[in-house]
């Protein structure tokens, strides 16, 4: 279009010719003023989902504590926020988008007029001027599209800057090593780790545990049990010190070697939005009849029996919500189906009856000739069978060896149990009081 305005007329298409650079430093300029109120607005954005879910996710919290009006206080401000933000973008748009462009088009348009009607018909004729007129057209036009997909382009880049912090986040490595777990011999090294890498959190850990062996950690709540406990799945690189699984380090291993080899029932499991039966196989080939073994080894058979599709029931959302206990024979059921040669349980009958939790038990026992079983327990009568118990204490191993030697040591373990034993006694003294209290009513009711 320039190449022809020139071939007409060189004067005028200087005028048309100014207007590119004019347009290009409004372009730069509302991109500097759009960006912040786009980023400003995809963060708001963020906010009113977080709160949204997090209000949605802990409704009981909030009416328990009476915040519903601080809640929806804090809703609605963001949402105002994001109002206002959306408008100001709404006016940057309408200002530098179409509305500025044609504006100097039309100054363009004016200033072609004029030099027209100042240098006279002889200089430039009628055609000229249309001509003039349509391909400026021609020129702004392509230039107000530029605009308006410049704020797309806007809007894509914030959404993207985002996307890409998360995107280009490290994953997690895995080694090469795609050979099953050989044994269930766990053996720590010198372990030391920290989340954020200043307060450690684990410090010199040291311990070898045979196939087939039981190991329990203890320790009060903060010790490092659960750290201890993800760093033996794999779910944090280790920093320093070394965990080798059945003879080879832990970060050899796939990851498909090392999920099927080493299992955990975590403290608080997770249940999908699913089937019963699909809550237990999680996608794995596995049959009913083994679902049904797992569900019988953790005494969930009778409660599925009785569901009105059985393995088909939905669970998760809607009618059936299972109970904490339930989630944590669940989640039992789910690392039983497929035998792992090691098995971390964290606090994972801690939710369950005593009743249930025998039987739980002995399932297990049953299982523990054939792999490695560690227990995380704050009950103590639980792990007292232990091979070897970790006494954990501010992510230092405080003493370690069996029931007999720990209690003979009169160390913290010792204090634990006997604070336990204490607590016991006095709940079946209060127990039988409770009890006589009420037999004496009811036989003096009786008498009157
Ligand atoms: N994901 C995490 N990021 C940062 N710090 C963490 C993380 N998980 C735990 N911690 C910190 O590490 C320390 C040990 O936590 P850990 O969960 O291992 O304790 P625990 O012994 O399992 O306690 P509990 O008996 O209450 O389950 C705590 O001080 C905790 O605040
Ligand atoms: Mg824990």
């Amino acid at each position: 279009m320039l190449t022809a305005m020139y071939l007409l007329s060189p004067i005028l298409t200087v005028v048309v010719a100014i207007l590119i650079p004019t347009v290009v430093l409004v372009m730069y300029y509302y991109q500097r003023r759009s960006s912040s109120a786009y980023r400003d607005s995809r963060d708001l954005l963020t906010d009113i989902n977080s709160v949204m879910s997090e209000s949605i996710q802990g409704m009981s919290l909030i009416q328990l504590m009476g915040q519903e009006q601080r809640f929806s206080e804090r809703f609605a401000s963001l949402t105002d926020l994001h109002f206002s933000t959306e408008v100001k973008i709404v006016k940057i748009n309408g200002i530098f988008l179409r509305p500025l462009i044609d504006l100097l088009s039309g100054m363009a348009l004016l200033s072609l007029a004029a030099i027209f009607g100042w240098t006279g018909s002889e200089v430039i004729g009628v055609g000229v001027l249309y001509a003039f007129i349509s391909y400026l057209g021609r020129v702004t036009e392509p230039l107000i599209e530029l605009m308006q997909r410049l704020s797309l382009l806007q809007q894509a880049i914030m959404a993207g800057e985002r996307l890409f912090e998360l995107m280009d986040a490290k994953a997690h490595e895995y080694g090469d090593d795609d050979r099953a777990l050989a044994s269930g011999d766990i053996a720590i090294n010198s372990l030391h780790f920290s989340y954020d890498g200043k307060t450690k959190v684990l410090n010199d850990i040291n311990v070898e545990v045979k196939e087939g062996e039981f190991l329990a950690l203890v320790g009060h709540t903060g010790s490092g049990k659960s750290t201890l406990a993800s760093l033996l799945m794999g779910f944090y690189p280790v920093q320093t010190g070394e965990i080798a699984l059945g003879g080879r380090a832990l970060s050899s291993f796939t990851q498909r070697a090392l999920r099927s080899g080493i299992a955990m029932v975590q403290q608080d499991p997770h249940v999908l939005s699913d089937t019963f039966r699909e809550n237990v196989t999680l996608g794995r080939q596995v049959s009913d009849e083994q679902v049904w073994e797992a569900l019988e080894r953790v005494d969930l058979a009778d409660y599925v029996n009785q569901l009105p599709s059985k393995l088909e029931t939905p669970i998760g959302v809607g009618e059936i919500a299972l109970s904490a206990g339930q989630k944590q024979l669940l989640a039992l059921a789910r690392v039983l189906v497929e035998k792992p040669k090691i098995l971390i349980l964290d606090e994972a009958t801690a939710n369950i009856d005593s009743g249930t939790e025998e039987r739980v038990q002995k399932a297990l026992a049953a299982l523990r000739q054939s792999m490695t079983i560690v227990v995380i327990a704050h009950r103590l009568s639980t792990i007292a069978d232990a091979d070897h118990i970790m006494v954990l204490h501010h992510g230092n191993v405080e003493e370690q060896g069996n029931h007999q030697a720990l209690l003979a040591q009169k160390g913290r373990y010792w204090q634990m149990y006997q604070l336990q034993q204490t607590r016991a006694h006095l709940e079946e003294i209060e127990h039988a009081c409770a009890e006589s209290d009420q037999s004496s009513v009811t036989s003096s009711s009786l008498t009157e």
